[in-house]
């Protein structure tokens, strides 16, 4: 068996879908787990960039099958803007696949979402405002509405009928917003399903053949570690589970079909949103890493927070992800800082910690502890191998593989897909 699982091990946004991008030109498949289009994905090939919320990044090898799992929440809307955005680029989406289990995103989901957060004000969470939490609420209060039950127009018809009654009270009678109506969404829903039809199959089937068949698979994971509903900074988190342990779940596998995890880790911490962040920075050093790494959201716009590397939540996504490899990425933004320093524990009343706690307020008393490393001035953007970078960016290296226990088998050191060194192969 070979597949391999790319999650992030930070809070998003750590180069995923570039990597996912690179690994696809040897995978057979690719697979989303989780999540919907509160991802953004931004890959680079040649001159040419693409930015994904919702299809896998694997789609930039057209030839590829792309599968979009039962644990992914669809807004029907934003799928069929990007099959137009890739067809208009010239890229196929002939073999893509959506699941028939996967819920979708309803407009009230994307209106309550909106509503939750300006209610919550100063405790708002900083969602994407996608309706992905929504969407994935009714999943487990089980009112959600799947792709399978889209495709039938008459049962579509009569849940949509009981759900935005109950929703439009929500909406009217607790947040005091004008009604939804029925019909337009009915009818535009209805639109949608006629061109999604051709895409929608039992994905749990083509996955299960594929891993059977010892074929090369790789599960691409949207969010990050410290955003799982469980292992985040809860409740400064998503609504799914972007860790390996979401695999199984959002793909209709089992435990053994994964053998590599490879955690994404930028050398750097960033996140977008609301939620405590120990090694932020917010000096000129932060705004240094902000405008150098172009730390921009992709799905928002948003400016990221940025901060230091944190080896106590790279071990924690070690841990609880079961991680065999690292792939480093964004190597070159820190070219030029002087003196770089690393998380390597944490102190909270007078003692060092080094496991992540769940307590928010454990962890607004936690002040980093440094370790400093020299930086490198030389661009290293070109390099093509570990051995010819820099003895202090190896160093760096070495320091992160060190905290971790976990070997960093792809270095990328830019945007682009041939900006990317691979010390071990992973399929
Ligand atoms: P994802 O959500 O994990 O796929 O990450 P995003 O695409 O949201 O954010 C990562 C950003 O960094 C994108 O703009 C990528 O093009 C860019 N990127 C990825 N790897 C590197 C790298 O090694 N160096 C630089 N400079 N940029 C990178
Ligand atoms: P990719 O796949 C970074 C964050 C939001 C917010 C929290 C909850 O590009 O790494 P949600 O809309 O999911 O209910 O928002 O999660 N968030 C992300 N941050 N990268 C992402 O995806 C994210 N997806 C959600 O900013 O803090
Ligand atoms: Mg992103």
């Amino acid at each position: 068996m070979s597949s391999v699982v790319v999650i992030g091990a930070q809070w998003g946004d750590e180069g995923k879908g570039k990597i996912t991008d690179y690994l696809a030109q040897q995978a057979e498949v690719v697979v989303r787990y989780q999540g919907g289009n509160n991802a953004g994905h931004t890959v680079e090939v040649g001159d040419k960039q693409y930015k994904l919320h919702l299809v896998p990044s694997g789609i930039i090898n057209p030839e590829k099958p792309c599968i979009i799992g039962n644990g992914v929440v669809i807004d029907p809307k934003v799928f069929l803007e990007e099959i137009d955005y890739l067809e208009e680029d010239g890229l196929s989406t002939e073999h893509l696949t959506i699941s028939d289990r996967a819920h979708v995103i309803m407009p009230y989901h994307k209106v309550l979402d909106e509503l939750s957060e300006e209610t919550l004000g100063d405790k708002k969470i900083g969602t994407t405002k996608k309706g992905v939490g929504p969407a994935y609420m009714d999943k487990t209060s089980r009112a959600g509405i799947r792709i399978c039950d889209l495709m039938d127009r008459e049962l579509f018809a009569d849940k949509l009928k009981t759900l935005l009654e109950e929703k439009n009270k929500l909406i009217t009678l607790i947040y005091g917003h004008e009604p939804l109506e029925y019909d337009e969404i009915y009818s535009d829903y209805c639109k949608y399903a006629d061109r999604l039809r051709k895409y929608v199959s039992d994905t749990s089937v083509e996955v299960y053949d594929w891993v059977n068949k010892d074929k090369k698979v790789l599960f691409e994971g949207a969010q990050g570690t410290l955003l799982d509903l469980d292992f985040g900074t809860y409740p400064y988190v998503t609504s799914s589970h972007p860790g390996s342990g979401g695999v199984c779940i959002g793909s209709g596998v089992g435990p053994k079909a994964v053998n590599e995890v490879l955690g994404v880790v930028k050398a750097y911490t960033t996140r977008v949103g609301e939620g405590p962040f120990p090694t932020e920075l917010f000096d000129k050093t932060g705004d240094y890493i902000r405008q150098v790494g172009r730390e921009y959201g992709t799905t928002t716009g948003r400016a990221r927070r940025c901060g230091w590397f944190d080896g106590i939540i790279l071990k924690f996504a070690a841990r609880v992800n079961g991680l065999t490899s690292l792939a480093i990425t964004k190597l070159d933004t820190l070219t030029g800082i002087e003196k770089i320093k690393v998380c390597v524990g944490y102190e909270k009343d007078g003692k060092i910690i080094t496991d992540f706690p769940a307590s928010l307020k454990d962890l607004a008393k936690c002040k980093p502890v440094y370790e400093e490393l020299d930086g490198w001035e030389e661009d290293i953007t070109m390099c093509k191998s570990f051995s010819e970078l820099p003895a202090t960016a190896k160093k760096y290296v070495e320091k992160i593989e060190e905290i971790s226990g976990v070997p960093a088998k792809i270095i990328s050191v830019g945007p682009n897909r041939s900006e990317t060194m691979i010390r071990s192969d992973l399929f």
